[in-house]
């Protein structure tokens, strides 16, 4: 009873002293290289409030820019038409459908109050309109009408040749 017993024991451990000796025990996996855990991103600080709207910034009285590439010869063909009819054709805000607006039409003749603008609010306020600087919606955006930045740089070019005492200086 007891060799019955014994018998599948010890057929088994004979196979297992037989196959120990030859066959090495499956070797454990590799373990792969632990991949160090990523740095924590450091989370960019909150920008402090919403983006302030665009303001014509002040610059001095006496200020120059740098000269526009655009063309001042092309930029008053489309002054005369498309804007002349509110500035005034030398640019001293007696254009017809400017008359009852309000504000009035800036007077670009003005040297005292164009020159100290900068050629980037110009472009925009041209481009993009009154609005979109801090100004009139009478003042339309001529960008599309005008056909495009090279366009809108020209007429920028044209009207600093509008200011008087002081002409517009830039370098
Ligand atoms: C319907 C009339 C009208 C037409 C046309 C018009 N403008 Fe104006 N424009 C205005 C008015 C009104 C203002 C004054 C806006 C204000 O002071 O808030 C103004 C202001 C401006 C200013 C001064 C912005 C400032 O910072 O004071 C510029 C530059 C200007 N216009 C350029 C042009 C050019 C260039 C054209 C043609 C492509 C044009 N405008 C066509 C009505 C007009």
């Amino acid at each position: 009873m007891s060799i019955h017993r014994s018998l599948p024991l010890f057929v088994a451990l004979s196979l297992a002293i037989a196959c120990g000796g030859e066959s090495e025990a499956p070797k454990p996996e590799p373990t792969p290289a632990r991949t160090p855990a990523p740095e924590p991103v450091p989370t960019p600080e909150p920008t402090p409030g919403p983006a302030p709207t665009p303001e014509p910034e002040p610059v001095a009285a006496g200020a120059t820019f740098p000269c526009l590439p655009g063309d001042a010869a092309k930029g008053k063909t489309a002054y005369v038409t498309l804007c002349a009819t509110c500035h005034g054709a030398t640019g001293d805000g007696s254009g017809p459908a400017g008359q009852a607006l309000d504000p009035q039409p800036a007077r670009h003749d003005d040297g005292g109050y164009m020159n100290p603008l900068s050629n980037e609010h110009l472009f925009t306020v041209i481009a993009e309109g009154g609005a979109a600087a801090g100004k009139s919606p009478m003042m339309a955006p001529w960008g599309a009408a005008l056909g495009g930045d090279e366009a809108v740089q020209d007429v920028v070019a044209f009207v600093r040749t509008l200011a008087k005492d002081p002409d517009f200086a830039c370098e």
